[in-house]
């Protein structure tokens, strides 16, 4: 029987789920909760059948299920984190990655194509670049700038293990591709051992959420103002070149965002002295900035930090109509407006179908890391050796930010619309609103965002707070089917 995508609450041992989760790469219905990831950029050299028969390689001994995965994750929770759960593994293909394996993408039957526009063009492309108002191509980093064909996700909670693995992976898919580019990451965390990113606030907080457990746990806190429930369809797609009914994928998107830390605060300290917020309010300047507090409390709900373990997330912005509470440019209300009755254009349901699965994951480099004297192996190896180091305080002259990775069903409807009409856009919800304080990128402000002075009460000062946040390269991705991976040498191809 094949799956309906319209379904939600999904139990994995329910048998109608048991072959999509088996062929469905992990890390898109629930995250791989590993700690330290490692990310390989890589070009196929000309000879093709060499590259797909170490896919297939890779695909059958590595590649992790989502069915795998979720196992994984009920292990992990019983041992309370004491299990290592061994080494995570993902595979993605970009557009230009298909047509360098020999894929036909434009043939007529409906087999073999990607209806979406975004990642056929790529990010790299002018025409996705000027939409989302993105720095030229010249000056991303230098490794994205070449031509990506395919991204290797690695990850373990074990530092080593993942060091040894991926040198050995990388040497290995070495004499199929090129390495063009490496990136390593880790999980911050604040001292009560929860996820934050480098400007210091929780994250991985609100997630689109598909599988029954997951569900009932958000559904603890109440689903009347704001249901974290989400259909397959938001996420999966059949994989084009998928074996059966069962083999779908998932669009990823990857972007590399540096973090100005230091900018970030000093802005901060300024909007707190403008607002004349002291002692325990100061910490509310960049609470209307994310529109979280750093501990994860919603600014809509509360005028100063409330500690709870479990963070609210059962919320929406009916009660803050004029953005007295929650500033419009917020980067929660801007990226997810859940219903904002400000919004003349769309509906909640419109917002909901807008939603993407966040699994970004924190980096930091020392400024020489990218010395051009180095082999990309050797850098890689000095990255995966940095990991040890890395700690939530940036060190002097460390450069840091966010590995941006997200999956969705569609790119232009979702992470597309969500930056360039959302975060990007100064009219968004209202005349004038401004940037997002965290992801809006582009033009200058018109005129400054609009901050309340007090909380909920009837006064706006304007201030300018943007641009923290800089774009250094990415690709759109598809992560295939597992049999697809496996079976890639068999299909044929030009
Ligand atoms: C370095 C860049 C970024 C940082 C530091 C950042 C940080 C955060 C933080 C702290 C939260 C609140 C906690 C949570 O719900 O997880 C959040 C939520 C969110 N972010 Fe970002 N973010 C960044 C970039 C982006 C980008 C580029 C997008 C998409 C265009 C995005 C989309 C979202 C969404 C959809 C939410 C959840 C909103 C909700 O459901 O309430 N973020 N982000």
């Amino acid at each position: 029987m094949s799956v309906d995508l319209n379904q939600t609450y999904i139990d994995p041992q329910d048998p109608t789920y048991q072959p999509l989760l088996e062929d469905l790469q992990g890390n898109i219905l629930k995250g791989h909760e590993r700690n330290y990831s490692a990310h390989i950029f890589v070009k196929f050299k000309s000879e093709h059948e060499a590259a797909r028969k170490w896919i297939s390689h890779f695909g059958e001994n590595f590649v992790t299920s989502a069915k795998n995965q979720i196992e994984y994750s009920a292990k992990y929770k019983q041992s309370e984190g004491t299990e290592s759960g061994g080494l995570f593994a993902g595979f993605l293909l970009s557009y230009k990655g298909y047509k360098a394996l020999g894929f036909d993408l434009k043939g007529k039957s409906e087999k073999g194509k990607f209806p979406c526009w975004n990642f056929l063009v790529g990010l790299p492309s002018l025409a996705v670049q000027q939409k989302l108002e993105d720095p030229p191509v010249e000056e991303w980093e230098e490794g994205f700038q070449d031509e990506i064909h395919a991204f290797i996700l690695l990850a373990d909670n074990d530092r080593d293990n993942l060091a040894k693995q991926a040198k050995q992976i990388v040497e290995e898919v070495g004499r199929v591709a090129e390495i063009v580019h490496t990136e390593v990451g880790i999980v911050l965390k604040n001292k009560k051992g929860q996820i934050i990113e480098h400007f210091g606030f929780r994250d991985g907080v609100s997630q689109p959420l598909f599988l029954k457990e997951d569900i009932e746990l958000a559904k603890e806190q109440g689903t009347d103002l704001w249901d974290t429930s989400a259909p397959l369809e938001l996420v999966l797609v059949k994989d084009p070149f998928g074996e059966g009914e069962h083999s779908f994928g998932s669009y990823c998107v990857y972007r590399k965002l540096e973090q100005d830390v230091r900018g970030f605060r000093e802005a901060e300290r300024e909007l707190a002295k403008k607002l004349r917020l002291s002692d325990q309010d100061v910490e509310r300047a960049g609470a209307l900035v994310v529109g979280r507090f750093r501990d994860g409390t919603p600014v809509t709900l509360s005028p100063s930090e409330q500690n709870s373990d479990t963070v609210p997330n059962n919320f929406n912005y009916d009660g803050d109509r004029d953005g007295m509470k929650c500033p419009f440019h917020a980067h929660i209300r801007k990226a997810n407006p859940r219903g904002d009755k400000n919004d003349k254009y769309q509906t909640l349901e419109e917002h909901r179908q807008r939603r993407i699965v966040r699994r970004a994951v924190s980096y930091g480099e020392m400024p020489n890391a990218r010395d051009n004297s180095l082999s990309k192996l050797s850098l890689f190896e000095n990255q995966l050796e940095h990991l040890k180091e890395l700690k939530v305080q940036p060190a002097s002259g460390e450069k840091v930010g966010l590995l941006f990775l997200c999956f969705q069903r569609d790119i232009f409807n979702q992470f597309m619309f969500m930056q360039k009409n959302w975060a990007n856009n100064q009219h968004f919800v209202n005349y004038t609103t401004g940037l997002d304080g965290i992801a809006g990128q582009g033009k200058k402000q018109i005129e400054g965002q609009a901050w309340p002075k007090e909380w909920g009460k009837d006064e706006k000062v304007p201030f300018d707070f943007y641009h923290f946040v800089t774009m250094k390269g990415g690709e759109f991705f598809f992560a295939p089917s597992i049999s697809f991976l496996k079976n890639i040498s068999a299909i044929a191809v030009k």
